[in-house]
């Protein structure tokens, strides 16, 4: 499954997301251009964007601030991708080097402070105090998010409800937010608003979940990522939360010491022993739940292709590998 047909009804306006991401980059200092371009011009699934226009047209928000939030949207993502790579150190990003990799630390960082400000210069044009608000509260949820997880690193005995807090606010909430901000551009109730936040943040969760189960499992180029980044940097994600409970001592054991280590030399084995013990279906379980509350999220709205789309995005989020 792609991407691609679920945007065919607001394709207009994500182009005009991209111009906009573009001419809005500009800077004075080369190397902000230079590595800002670099990042955005790479692709990306724009998935959020998508999430902002869908909403939003299901919600009869104006489509110039539509795409302009939806701008905003990809922004923060994007400067959460620089920071992240430099914090994971990750060399490989949409199918080309990281800009930590091709530049360096500082400079992925600072370029990411860039970008993360620039959104907030966006931000404040709007002069929407209820929108301001959200965008707030969730770049620092996010970063909360990443704080909580560098503090989980290297710990094998993390539980799965502390794996699920840091999922629901590094990834959920951008996606809670995103989809939320159509309602409120669209002036919706309350309750609509509500219940968008809510397709949202499922969507978000089942979104990390599926790609930590991507980042031992991909074998599509498309996915862009070096497989096994998180178990080269200790990271206990839910497949090896399972593993380690439910797999035989042996593998409990190969698991710990992966983590604790940051041995990634053990990656074929752990991957079939994630698979043997039933982790992967575990995760994909908790996935598919997470997608059904989405959907169910939906139930308020006036029925749509908007809505189909939201619908079918929700079923993109599970299907997809990359
Ligand atoms: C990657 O997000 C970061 C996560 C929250 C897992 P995406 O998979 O949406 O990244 P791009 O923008 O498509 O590259
Ligand atoms: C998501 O976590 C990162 C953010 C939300 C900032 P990951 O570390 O799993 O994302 P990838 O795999 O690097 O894209
Ligand atoms: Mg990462
Ligand atoms: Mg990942």
């Amino acid at each position: 499954m792609t991407i691609q047909p679920l945007r065919q009804c607001v394709s207009s306006e994500l182009q005009a997301v991209d111009t906009l991401i573009v001419s809005s980059l500009e800077s004075k200092v080369e190397t902000v251009n230079q590595i800002g371009h670099y990042i955005v011009n790479s692709g990306g699934k724009r998935i959020r964007p998508l999430v902002v226009l869908l909403s939003g047209k299901a919600c009869q928000a104006q489509s110039e601030e539509a795409i302009a939030m939806a701008t905003i949207i990809e922004f923060i993502h994007t400067a959460t991708l620089l920071h992240d790579d430099v914090v994971d150190r990750s060399l490989l990003r949409r199918g080309i080097p990281t800009a930590n990799a091709v530049w360096d630390n500082a400079s992925a960082v600072l370029v990411g402070d860039f970008i993360y400000s620039r959104a907030f210069q966006m931000i404040a044009r709007l002069k929407n105090a209820e929108a301001t608000e959200i965008l707030a509260e969730t770049t620092n949820v996010i970063a909360e998010g990443e704080v909580l997880q560098l503090t989980h690193r290297q710990q094998p005995d993390i539980s799965e409800a502390q794996y699920l807090r840091v999922i629901e606010y590094k990834t959920a909430k951008l996606f809670e937010a995103a989809c939320q901000l159509g309602a409120v551009l669209g002036n919706q109730s309350r309750t609509i608003k509500q219940m968008l936040a809510s397709y949202g943040k499922h969507i978000g969760i089942a979104f990390q979940l599926v790609d930590d189960l991507l980042d031992y499992q991909s074998n599509n180029p498309d996915w862009g990522k070096n497989i096994g980044d998180d178990l080269a940097e200790g990271k206990a994600t839910l497949p090896l939360i399972y593993g380690m409970q439910h797999g035989d001592a042996a593998l409990a054991e190969l698991i710990k010491s992966a983590i604790l280590n940051k041995g990634s030399d053990k990656l074929a084995e752990i991957q079939s022993g994630i698979v043997s013990s039933g982790a992967i279906d575990y995760t994909m379980r908790l996935a598919s739940e997470a997608i059904r509350n989405a959907k169910k999220a939906l139930t308020l709205l006036p029925d749509t292709d908007y809505k189909a789309a939201l619908n079918d995005l929700a079923d993109f989020v599970v299907a997809r590998n990359y």
